[in-house]
């Protein structure tokens, strides 16, 4: 390595940084809207594109671009389209090979070259790519788990200029880290998907949409709530994180419910209610005690999230989870449950009432406005439903997102 190569340890911590701090993420597409940020950053690169490897293919998932699309908001734009892992393309190349590619102007790229550039982006779009940084996102065990491409280096003036030595060294080493981020990721979101799937086999109301509406409005009503409490915003974005992931598994304990009492069409009796309310204690003992940060919310979201404020919740004050159900005990009041809870419990009403069961119709959106009002400070924590009230239009734009 030339002098001028030499990383600067304050740039070393940097880095490091960054990339332990991937580690922490679980959300798959926070994930790589956080990597191609922080890569743009390392590199001052003005665009950046992430292609995943699915089914033996490469598929454009995640794209930034600060002159088309200004703003922090993920642009969806062109996402799905799909290319071969070969020497073909430029990302191709990267991932059949291993190697990172560094390229001036990829309007200029030689016939010797196996790659060409494909322009379709920057027809639709307008755009004019130049400068290009192409790294494999390889795993320590050497899997490609897919491509980081970085457009557009910018100097101190603002003008496109091509990608140097020293920028392609600390992309090279932030995707690797990022690579293994990923891999975590989708292994997580995979096992999710099995326990969600599983637990919708059983029954027909857990569906994909259900989970992800709320997961969402957990989300985002955590983020106001824990802004009015004046949290940092990386623990916000951390947190917000895993309470997405966690509340989507709220009912996965009901697994351990019988289908007679599952799938009835309509009321249950007080002995099935009780049968029902297990799901909560089954829930949480699908997550292990000294397991990850992941593990903990996520218990702690299964067995609380029908605790009320006002104490009149249950599964209660148990003497510990693997002790036999016994039917609930003396409700948890106000903040003996955890936040993450209070909130699902919100999330979860609020789905409950907008969208038809089997065993009831859909309320209209007023009367369930009006019941979350009326049991501000009963059922629900008085800070949630505020917190909910203010991000109510995105809450509105989840319910569009999962509707299907
Ligand atoms: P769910 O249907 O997702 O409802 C979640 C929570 O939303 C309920 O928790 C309750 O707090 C609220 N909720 C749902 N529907 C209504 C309603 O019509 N009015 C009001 N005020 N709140 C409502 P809960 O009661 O602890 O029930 C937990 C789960 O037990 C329900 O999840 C559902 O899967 C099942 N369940 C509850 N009651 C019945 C029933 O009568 N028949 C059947 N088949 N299942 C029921
Ligand atoms: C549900 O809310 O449980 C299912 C309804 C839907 O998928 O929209
Ligand atoms: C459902 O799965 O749709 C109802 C379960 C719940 O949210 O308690
Ligand atoms: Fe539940
Ligand atoms: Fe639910």
């Amino acid at each position: 390595m030339s002098a001028a190569l030499e990383v600067s340890p304050p740039l070393l911590a940097k880095l490091t940084a960054l990339s332990g701090d991937l580690s922490a993420t679980h959300d798959l597409d926070l994930l790589l809207n956080r990597i191609l940020s922080e890569a743009r950053e390392l590199a001052s690169a003005e665009a950046g594109s992430i292609f995943l490897l699915q089914e033996g293919r490469l598929r454009f998932c995640y794209v930034q671009n600060d002159l088309l699309y200004p703003g922090s908001a993920p642009a969806r734009q062109y996402v799905g389209e799909e290319m071969a892992v070969d020497q073909s393309s430029l990302a191709g190349f990267a991932a059949a090979t291993g190697e990172t590619l560094v390229i001036d102007d990829v309007y200029l790229l030689g016939p010797e070259r196996p790659y060409v550039f494909n322009r379709s982006f920057d027809e639709a779009s307008g755009y004019r790519t130049r400068s290009m940084l192409v790294a494999p996102l390889t795993t320590s065990q050497g899997r490609n788990v897919g491509v980081l491409q970085i457009i557009n280096a910018k100097n101190a003036q603002g003008e496109v200029v091509p990608f140097g030595e020293r920028e392609k060294l600390w992309v090279k080493f932030y995707a690797h880290h990022a690579a293994m981020a990923v891999e975590r990721a989708q292994l997580t979101r995979e096992l999710i998907l099995r326990m969600i799937s599983i637990a919708e086999l059983r029954d027909p109301q857990e569906t994909g949409a259900h989970v992800n509406r709320v997961g969402g409005y957990a989300a985002e009503i955590f983020e106001a709530w824990a802004t009015a409490r004046g949290a940092g915003a990386e623990e916000i974005k951390k947190r917000k994180d895993l309470i997405r992931v966690a509340a989507m598994l709220h009912d996965v304990g009901k697994v351990a419910v019988s289908d007679n009492i599952l799938k009835k069409p309509g009321r249950l009796d007080a002995a099935e209610f009780q049968a029902m309310q297990y799901h909560t204690v089954a829930g949480a003992r699908l997550f292990k005690e000294t397991g990850s940060e992941l593990d903990s919310v996520a218990r702690d979201i299964a067995l609380n999230h029908h605790e009320r404020w006002d104490g009149k919740g249950y599964p209660g004050r148990l003497p510990g989870l693997e002790a036999t159900w016994r039917g609930p005990a003396t409700g948890k009041k106000g903040e003996e449950s955890p936040p993450e809870a209070r909130i699902t419990a919100l999330a979860d009403v609020y789905d409950a009432l907008t969208e038809a069961r089997s065993y009831k119709e859909a309320w209209p959106e007023s009367r369930v406005l009006d019941l979350i009002n009326q049991e501000r400070g009963a059922q629900f924590d008085p800070e949630v439903v505020d917190a909910f009230f203010a991000v109510y239009d995105l809450i509105q734009l989840v319910r569009g997102r999962f509707h299907y």
